[in-house]
């Protein structure tokens, strides 16, 4: 059996918790990530032995017998390099979602995330938007956080004003982002609130908290997050100051056209 530390989807894991503490998007245990595998991927590299198993404390019937490499809970992004086999878990869920075979990882006893129900409902909700869909990532990105105490949350006018802020936004987030309330982390609750968010936009903003992103694979989701976060940067750096420019509607139209993507419907006038 080949070694699981060594499979691309683990090093790819690693190198993008690297990369995220990095942004610093996840300090102390802030932030998780879960990446949908298949099964030949992992019995590649394991024999399909249940270390333990973990109610789930929710179903999701969709996600039965699917597979997912998982950030532990409590567990901090920047240590996920060094000791992988602590830091991350690979589950597979079973009996309708209910329960998760721990099949590698959380070697001190440790779980998945605390946000585990938004991971998966979300992985439900953008399934059915995209079947290509693997990754779900959460992190608390200083500028896209900052934007939500100054910023209306109106999804329309918080995604027009990132269009805005740099050029090349509409092209990789068309859809725009959509906004949460202030909610209570960690429930089922906000889980299935953002699944209901993450079927029309791959960007949902937890206001006072953070962001949620996903993707086909780490490196699409990671950008996503990193474009809307940089746009944000340029927000709080411009908001308390007079705008003389700006990206204009007309100009947005121009780029939807270039780049062939579509804009929200209605988010443009
Ligand atoms: P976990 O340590 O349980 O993943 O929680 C971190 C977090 O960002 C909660 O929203
Ligand atoms: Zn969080």
């Amino acid at each position: 059996m080949k070694d699981i530390l060594s499979a691309p989807f683990m090093e790819e894991m690693v190198r993008t918790t690297a990369n995220m503490y990095r942004h610093g998007w996840d300090e102390r245990n802030g932030g998780n990530i879960s990446l949908m595998l298949d099964q030949e991927q992992v019995l590649a590299y394991l024999g399909g032995q249940v270390l333990r198993t973990i109610p789930t404390g929710f179903s999701a019937p969709e996600l039965e017998g699917k597979y997912f490499l998982v950030t532990g809970t409590g567990k901090y992004f920047k240590n996920v390099e060094y000791a992988p086999q602590t830091n991350l878990g690979l589950v597979r869920l079973t009996e309708g979602g209910t329960q998760a075979q721990l099949l590698w990882g959380f070697s001190d006893g440790g779980s998945f995330t605390s946000e585990f129900p938004a991971h998966m409902m979300s992985h439900v909700a953008r399934q059915k938007a995209n079947p290509a869909n693997r990754v779900v990532m959460h992190c608390h990105p200083v500028n896209l956080l900052a934007m939500t105490y100054v910023h209306s949350l109106d999804e329309r006018a918080f995604t027009r004003t990132l269009w805005q802020m740099c050029t090349e936004c509409i092209v990789v987030f068309p859809e725009g982002v959509n906004v949460l309330p202030w909610m209570l982390c960690g429930t089922n609750e906000i889980g299935r609130a953002t699944a209901e968010k993450m079927s029309t936009a791959r960007l949902v903003v937890w206001a006072q908290h953070g962001i949620y992103g996903a993707g086909r694979d780490l490196d699409e989701t990671f950008g996503l997050i990193e474009t809307a976060e940089k746009a944000a940067e340029v927000y709080m750096k411009i908001a308390h100051l007079p705008w003389i420019n700006t990206i204009t509607d007309e100009q947005l139209h121009l780029l939807e056209k270039r780049f062939n993507v579509q804009a929200r419907p209605g988010f443009l006038d």
